[in-house]
């Protein structure tokens, strides 16, 4: 039987065991709320599946079938796949957490010589193989599932052979979104580190937001992880009117921030010291939001952990919702931050630069601006809302409406080109100098501070969320959108040739370097003279224009 439970898992790998049984049964109405599954239930289910996970690196490449007939003494595997991260890593799934009690039972700690061990224990582990009949590189073909998008020119190569420029909008999205498998690793890596900071707060949670979580992040972006101390129980426990009642004695400090300052300090410290695969550990303790940040080498995430950031889960729960109301949203977004990055001008390092949420939030404001619009504004959300959407932190009001079936979009039927081109066209003739971008009002605000670009935060409306963004990267960025608005006005269409390297078009153009003069990328300077590459641009333009008409 043993053998047959084999063959079954065999079967499903890449696939969720339960989730392929209930799909056959699923309903079209069922399909209706699992499309608008709200970001809570979603969480909720990522982070019971990573409960019941581990994380194993598999250097000694033993057979998958070996490999899972091993685990599978501990109880059923629901899931399981493979991913490579200097190394061949897998991560499993069970179908209750007592197996990974189990299996953590019989889990060796090792012995090292010259060194010694923090005898920590986590779910993460690596695979020993002692048996001599098996030959150490018996490599069995694990498929492994990409954890990083595709490069750049691959990206420009396959984007050229798609037939029109709503298909190349699509296929980016496709492209370059988060998988399944990458969701469930980004959990995982969340759930190891409250293991880390349950020793200290077993209440506590530790929950993904940013582009994680909010349906526009790319395979390889950082992961944003928040401690959450506010659901742990005596917050809200009612003091009886009379008679005796018991409270803890504790520590005080002057200021919330404060007590931010020394929890983040303390887990800082325990991660770097005793959480395997965490290292780089650096408190920036100091920052507008304290945070500890780390490399997690073995999903070589770059991690993010902060504290007390509820206004941040609130715009990334507003995101989440801004993309899932209309597809044309998450595949702007992303097509608009691929560019971005193309042209340096977002990076990954912190800087004058404008950030992937300024750029999402300028994609959000421009399809409110549209007529008919395509996603409401933010005070529309919120007089939607209903008593249990109430909710206001530190004095911000960040109510807006969860429940997605009450909001009734307006019928704009513009094709995801056009939308491109008009975004270009709008950020190109922008008002940067007197106006601030509004996505609560939905239009455009007279700046109430200087600052070369003017964001409202959305919650924290007395925020510039692009307070870092010099007058030199905004120019870069409004130069950029010119040069790109001009490309794509150009109307040149593939044209099929069958090449293995077909000549860039449509999305694919905009995407080269910049053949604008002084806006090119710091890192992309070549020495050929600019007149020589708007030369080589326009005659391949030409050459597409007369084989379009011939
Ligand atoms: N955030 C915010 N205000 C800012 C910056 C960030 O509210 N000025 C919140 C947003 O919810 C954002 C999250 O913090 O999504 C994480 O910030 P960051 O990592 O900078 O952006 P991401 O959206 O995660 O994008 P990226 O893929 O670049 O990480
Ligand atoms: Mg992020």
């Amino acid at each position: 039987s043993l053998q047959k439970l084999d063959n079954f898992l065999h079967r499903c790998v890449g696939t969720d065991v339960a989730a392929a049984q209930t799909e056959t049964a699923r309903t079209d109405e069922s399909d209706e709320t699992e499309r608008h599954k709200s970001l809570h239930t979603l969480l909720e289910e990522r982070q019971k599946q990573a409960e019941r996970s581990v994380l194993i690196s598999c250097q000694s490449r033993t057979s998958e079938k070996k490999f899972l007939k091993h685990l599978s003494r501990h109880g059923d595997v629901q899931k399981y796949f493979f991913y490579e991260s200097y190394g061949l890593y897998a991560v499993v799934e069970f179908a209750t957490r007592e197996s990974v009690a189990s299996l953590l039972e019989g889990t060796v700690i090792p012995f090292v010589s010259h060194e010694s061990v923090v005898p920590f224990k986590s779910r993460l582990l690596s695979l020993r193989n002692l048996s001599s009949t098996d030959t150490p590189n018996q490599q069995s073909g694990h498929k492994c599932q990409p954890q990083t998008t595709i490069p750049i020119n691959e990206l420009i190569q396959r984007l050229s052979r798609e037939e029109s420029i709503n298909q190349q909008l699509t296929f980016l999205t496709e492209a370059y979104q988060i998988t399944e498998e990458n969701s469930r690793l980004r959990f995982l890596v969340c759930s190891l580190l409250k293991d880390c900071a349950a020793a200290y707060f077993p209440e506590c949670d530790i929950k993904p937001f940013g582009s994680t979580v909010n349906g526009f992040g790319k395979l390889g972006c950082d992961l944003d992880m928040f401690l959450d101390l506010d659901s742990i129980s005596g917050w809200n426990v009612k003091m009886p009117k009379s008679g005796l009642s018991l409270e803890f004695q504790m520590k005080r400090a002057n200021s919330e921030r404060a007590v931010t300052q020394s929890i983040l300090s303390v887990i800082g410290e325990c991660v770097d010291q005793f959480g395997p695969g965490c290292v780089g550990v650096q408190k920036i303790l100091n920052a507008r939001c304290p945070l500890v940040r780390f490399a997690h080498q073995p999903s070589g995430f770059q991690c993010d952990l902060t504290a007390n950031n509820r206004v941040a889960m609130k715009s990334t729960e507003l995101l989440y919702l801004y993309g899932e109301l209309d597809p044309r949203v998450r595949s702007l977004v992303f097509s608009v931050r691929c560019w971005a990055r193309a042209h340096s001008i977002t990076s990954s390092i912190p800087g004058a630069w404008i950030t992937n949420f300024s750029l999402t939030v300028m994609v959000l404001f421009f399809l409110q601006k549209r007529n008919p619009p395509i996603i409401p504004t933010l005070d529309q959300l919120r007089d939607l809302a209903g008593p249990e959407d109430k909710c206001v932190i530190e004095g911000n009001d960040c109510t807006f409406v969860s429940d997605f079936s009450k909001i009734r979009l307006q019928s704009n039927t513009e094709t995801l080109e056009k939308l491109l081109c008009e975004f270009f066209e709008f950020y190109s003739t922008f008002s940067f100098s007197r106006m601030s971008i509004n996505i609560r009002k939905g239009t455009e605000q007279n700046k109430p501070e200087v600052a070369p670009l003017h964001i409202q935060n959305p919650f924290e409306t007395s925020l510039n969320v692009s307070k870092n963004v010099n007058a030199t990267q905004l120019d870069r960025f409004v130069a950029l959108c010119q040069e790109s608005s001009w490309l794509l006005q150009q109307n040149v269409t593939n044209v099929p040739s069958g090449s293995i390297n077909p000549t860039p078009w449509g999305l694919a153009t905009l995407l080269l370097p910049s053949q604008v003069a002084g806006i090119k990328s710091r890192k992309k300077m070549r020495r050929e003279p600019a007149s020589e590459r708007i030369k080589g641009l326009l005659e391949s333009l030409k050459n597409k224009n007369s084989a379009k008409r011939s």
